[in-house]
């Protein structure tokens, strides 16, 4: 299991330009308030390239005339300590588990990785990822040139995030199956919320249905701050309030997705609070479900990021221009972006580690082309406030539906499509 993290960590080393290093820090404890903590969530590019889970550790692997090691430095072995939080590798645990050349103790970093630099042409680390980290750095390379009696020549310092961002674009094998893991759980959890959903309900006992869901299948934390919105409240795209009743007449956005093994899900569901469409929900409903599968299909090795996003433009465009909320020539309305009072956000994101995750959108200039291995969100939405000026009958229409699609060598898959998108599968579901 360890040797996946040490094939990574080989795979970056080399993708290093000759005698170069990168340094990668992991997290540290967060506390929420006074002495109370957030649970640990070690950082995704440290995950990703040694699968260690201790707080305030920093890694360091180096290329060095095309030789590649790396070194860890963690915390320190200490039997207080361990009573009270738990059991520590210390450096021989984490030589020995997780297969590093070098390891220490994390309070001798100011003195060792000068030491492991030096020699370097140049020095990758993740540019402001985190507080004070770009400091050290500095202040490692300085200790570096003032290291006497040696000919140090000054290194370079340059930002290692697409290195990195852009190995976890492409997913392996172990990787997948944990997703597919993740995804399914998320799914069997938004399929729970649509049986149990009933007017009157407050948004709050929805998110814990779905919370619950999670942990009992391993996702213990969501990916991400669920959205549960009732009504006009999914008009907030960022609404985590999740504290009002649910009228029966509305609507209900959920956007929610659990981590599992420390890889993300994210799918949105908009189902109606009563189990039954209105006319007016029911045909706004069927544009972005139209946006959905027309951008999906757009999710194609040889294909680039920019595709799906204009499918679901137009998609929405036309669909607006046929219910008579946008007026005019849909090319022209398109080209004007008319559908941005309507449509504000992308079509979707890399998703991996982090739910919005790391990757380029851009490579050598040009829009990012899909790969086999990358997995990406479809997530079209139309969101029409209480105060957009427009019928009042669409009035406090919000709808998002959100697919996690894998792109294979010949198409793709869509790791979510076990929860029912399609409205008369929905209203079945919920009877
Ligand atoms: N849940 C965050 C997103 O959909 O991007
Ligand atoms: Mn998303
Ligand atoms: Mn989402």
């Amino acid at each position: 299991m360890m040797k996946v993290y040490q094939k990574r960590r080989h795979i970056l080393g080399n993708l290093l330009p000759k005698d170069s290093a990168i340094i990668i820090p992991g997290a540290d404890l967060k506390y929420r308030n006074s002495d109370s903590s957030y649970n640990f969530r070690q950082d995704s590019n440290f995950y990703y390239l040694s699968g260690f889970s201790e707080a305030g550790s920093t890694m360091l692997i180096v290329n060095s005339n095309g030789k590649v090691s790396s070194s860890i430095f963690v915390p320190k072995k200490d039997k207080l300590k361990e009573i009270w939080d738990g059991f520590r590798q210390g450096p021989e645990g984490a030589k020995e588990n997780f297969l590093f050349d070098n390891s220490f103790n994390n309070d001798q970093i100011d003195s060792e990785l000068p030491d492991l630099i030096k020699g370097m042409d140049k020095v990758f680390y993740p540019f402001g990822k985190k507080d004070g980290f770009d400091q050290l750095v500095i202040n490692w390379n300085k200790t570096v040139s003032n290291i006497k009696g040696r000919h140090n020549k000054p290194i370079d310092i340059a930002d290692g995030s697409s290195l990195i961002g852009n190995l976890r674009l492409i997913k392996d094998d172990e990787e997948i199956s944990i997703i597919k893991k993740a995804c399914e759980i998320s799914a069997d959890a938004h399929i729970e919320a649509m049986k149990a959903v009933k007017p009157g309900m407050n948004e709050q006992s929805i998110e814990a249905l779905y919370l619950y869901e999670f942990a009992k299948q391993g996702g213990r934390f969501p990916a991400y701050t669920p959205i549960v919105a009732g009504g006009d409240n999914a008009c907030v795209l960022h609404y985590v309030d999740n504290n009002k009743d649910l009228n029966n007449s509305d609507l209900l956005l959920v956007d929610a997705g659990c981590e599992y093994e420390m890889y993300a899900s994210d799918i949105t569901r908009t189902f109606p609070v009563s189990g039954k469409f209105s006319a007016e929900q029911l045909a706004i409903y069927n544009i972005v479900l139209n946006a959905l599968h027309t951008a999906i299909e757009m999710v194609k090795v040889g294909k680039s990021v920019m595709d799906p996003q204009i499918a679901s433009e137009r998609a929405i465009t036309q669909g607006l221009v046929d219910l008579g909320i946008l007026n005019g020539d849909v090319d022209e309305l398109h080209k004007e972006g008319a559908f941005k009072d309507f449509y504000m956000h992308k079509f979707g994101h890399w998703m991996g580690l982090d739910v919005h995750d790391a990757g380029d959108y851009m490579e050598d200039g040009e829009y990012m082309k899909f790969k086999a291995g990358m997995i990406t969100t479809v997530e079209p939405g139309i969101y029409i406030s209480n105060d957009a000026d427009v019928d009042k009958k669409w009035q406090g229409i919000g709808i998002r539906i959100e697919d996690d699609i894998l792109v294979t060598k010949s198409g793709n898959i869509n790791l979510t499509e076990k929860v029912p998108s399609d409205p008369s599968e929905i209203e079945a579901l919920m009877a």
